[in-house]
């Protein structure tokens, strides 16, 4: 990349209080825990309270971010939220944050690529700032997958959690920050993994809430392979790009939707587990908020060590997939 480096400079995040235990959906749905665990690695997930939406997870995980890296919310250039479930259609998740914030003089917009949305985020925040444009960036990855999802239906309803990540990022020494992005999209595959109504395609009608059109639909099966076959591609690309082989990678940091997913990443990759951040246990599938809430966790735990090599990768809807590479 051709342009000044940029790293991240804080992190924050947030999942709500109430949790949802398999135990619990085994009260819901004709479910199991030895089904969920096994199928999928997750044993709980977190559920936004009736009151809290997108923005509200996303203002906690900024003023935790901001913090971290000293900056006032006045001093911030750029927010951008990654979300599939802003509060409302418009304004954008990202103006209602800025007003809550108190970031006056902040370009705020949400940007739409489902579970790649935050690697997509970050890359267009390091391009506004890597070419000068702007001094820094506030960049988050929220969902309220609960609000979206039919809990009628176990084939979805196991998968899903809520949460928020957010990381600040500003020019840092050479050497450091990110190094390469690679993100792409196959839109042929759109019709496996959507929510039909709402949009001016399908508006919202008495039709469509009877039919379920405002759920979460997802085609597992053809999604999981998809997903097996980007995270490898991917990952290559994105260390090509990087001038870095594998064995360089400190800490790989994968979407979190499928333990089965991440592992088949693994070994085809040849690296231990202990290189790679799991938290789909515990939060589910979080969509844009699963990478940076597992980035986030890492850096927190002590994981991370300045000038390790880290790389994000993820997929999902559009169908869209994004992987990135910083030295930290
Ligand atoms: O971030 C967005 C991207 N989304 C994903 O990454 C999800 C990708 N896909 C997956 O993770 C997996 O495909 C699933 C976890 C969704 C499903 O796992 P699978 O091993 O592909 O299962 P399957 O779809 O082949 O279904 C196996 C069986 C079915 O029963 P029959 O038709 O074989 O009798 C399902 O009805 O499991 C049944 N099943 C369940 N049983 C108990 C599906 N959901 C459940 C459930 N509890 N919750």
């Amino acid at each position: 990349m051709n342009l000044r480096p940029v790293g991240i400079v804080g992190t924050g995040m947030y999942v709500p209080e109430k949790v949802l235990t398999n135990a619990d959906l085994e009260k819901m749905v004709e479910t199991n825990d030895e089904w969920i665990v096994s199928r999928t690695g997750i044993r709980e997930r977190h559920i936004a309270a009736p009151e809290q939406a997108t923005s509200d997870m996303a203002y906690e995980a900024a003023v935790r971010a901001l913090d971290k890296a000293g900056l006032a919310a006045e001093e911030l250039d750029l927010i951008i939220v990654a979300t599939i479930t802003p509060d409302m259609a418009f304004p954008s998740t990202a103006c209602i944050l800025q007003e809550k914030l108190g970031a006056k003089k902040a370009a705020a917009f949400d940007l739409s690529a489902a579970c790649s949305g935050f690697v997509y985020s970050l890359a267009t925040a390091v391009n506004f700032i890597g070419s000068g444009m702007y001094g820094n960036a506030l960049v988050i990855g929220a969902d309220t997958l609960s609000r979206i999802t039919d809990y009628t239906d176990r084939n979805t309803c196991v998968l899903f959690g809520d949460g928020a990540g957010a990381v600040v990022l500003a020019p840092v020494p050479e050497g450091r920050g990110f190094k390469s992005f690679d993100l792409g999209a196959e839109g042929a595959g759109g019709p496996l993994l959507n929510l039909e109504a709402g949009g001016s395609r399908l508006p919202a009608s008495e039709d469509t809430v009877k039919n379920g059109k405002h759920f979460i639909y997802m085609n597992g099966r053809e999604v999981f392979k998809f997903a097996v076959r980007v995270m490898s591609t991917a990952t290559d690309e994105v260390l090509r790009k990087a001038g870095f082989s594998k064995e360089d990678i400190d800490l790989f940091v994968p979407h979190q939707a499928n333990i089965r997913i991440i592992q088949s990443a693994m070994q085809r990759l040849n690296l231990p587990e202990e290189k790679c951040v799991i938290n789909v246990d515990k939060y589910a599938n979080t969509s844009a908020a699963s990478i940076p809430l597992a980035l986030v966790e890492a850096a927190e735990a002590g994981r991370i060590k300045e000038g390790d090599k880290v790389l994000l990768v993820g997929f999902g809807g559009g169908l869209t997939w994004g992987a990135a590479t910083i030295v930290w």
